[in-house]
């Protein structure tokens, strides 16, 4: 069921996209709804250009017959079309659940604007019971994972961080960094946390999205409901 919510706001937003313009292709399940309704189009005469937030992403859009490019030859691009683990209703998002959340920021910022595509079980009142995906160097984790403990503590958090694979096997990003996922249950102030995570040398990332998406396409059993913030 939710994966078909995903599909119906995926295609929702593959509505949106106007011949000639240059798209951030985001990663997950649901954007990989987007990718395939997508590719459909341009087998239909659609011309358009993606980049990619992620090699999967890359692979399946290659497969699906979708141009791609890169951010060093298109820097600014017209929409990015994404998916997300938490959105709140100031479309704050948290991100990063599969692993891509630094080229997506880095792709979603390019863009003039951002869509996001979700089944609803994503919307929430309050971010934080998705375990928060914090992107770190892997040279001194040690120190990185103590001073994101110090971090929370002066914002009144308390949790987990877990390194994302465990210590044997870390999963490694696209960019060959550490996740350490944060158990937090509750983020009452985003913004403030995420100041202060990015203030931490060995933090490269966090799955925080403040001020980017322009809207969501939510997918329930009412069907299809644009949110705004
Ligand atoms: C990938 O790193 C994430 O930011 C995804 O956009 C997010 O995890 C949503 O994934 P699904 O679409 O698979 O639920």
């Amino acid at each position: 069921m939710s994966d078909d919510f995903k599909r119906l706001a995926a295609e929702r937003a593959a509505e949106d996209v106007k011949p000639g313009m240059k798209l951030g292709i985001g990663t997950g399940s649901t954007a990989e709804h987007f990718v395939r309704a997508l590719g459909a189009r341009v087998r239909a005469g659609l011309d358009v250009v993606g980049v990619p937030t992620s090699e999967r992403t890359r692979e399946l859009a290659e497969a699906e017959g979708i141009k791609l490019a890169t951010l060093e030859e298109l820097p600014e691009l017209d929409l990015t079309i994404d998916g997300a683990d938490e959105i709140d209703p100031a479309l704050t998002l948290v991100k990063g659940g599969g692993g891509a959340l630094l080229r997506e920021k880095i792709v979603a910022a390019a863009s003039k604007s951002m869509i996001v595509i979700a089944d609803e079980s994503k919307l929430v009142d309050t971010l934080g019971a998705f375990p928060l995906p914090i992107e770190v160097n892997p040279f001194g984790l040690g120190a990185t994972i103590k001073a994101v403990e110090a971090c929370f503590a002066r914002n009144g958090l308390q949790g987990k961080l877990v390194l994302r694979g465990g210590s044997d096997h870390p999963f490694v990003t696209d960019g060959g960094h550490y996740i350490l996922d944060a158990h937090l249950g509750r983020i009452a102030d985003a913004s403030r946390l995420a100041n202060d995570l990015v203030a931490i040398p060995g933090v490269v990332e966090h799955g925080l999205f403040l001020g980017l998406a322009a809207k969501a396409y939510v997918a329930g059993k009412q069907g299809v409901t644009t949110v705004e913030p």
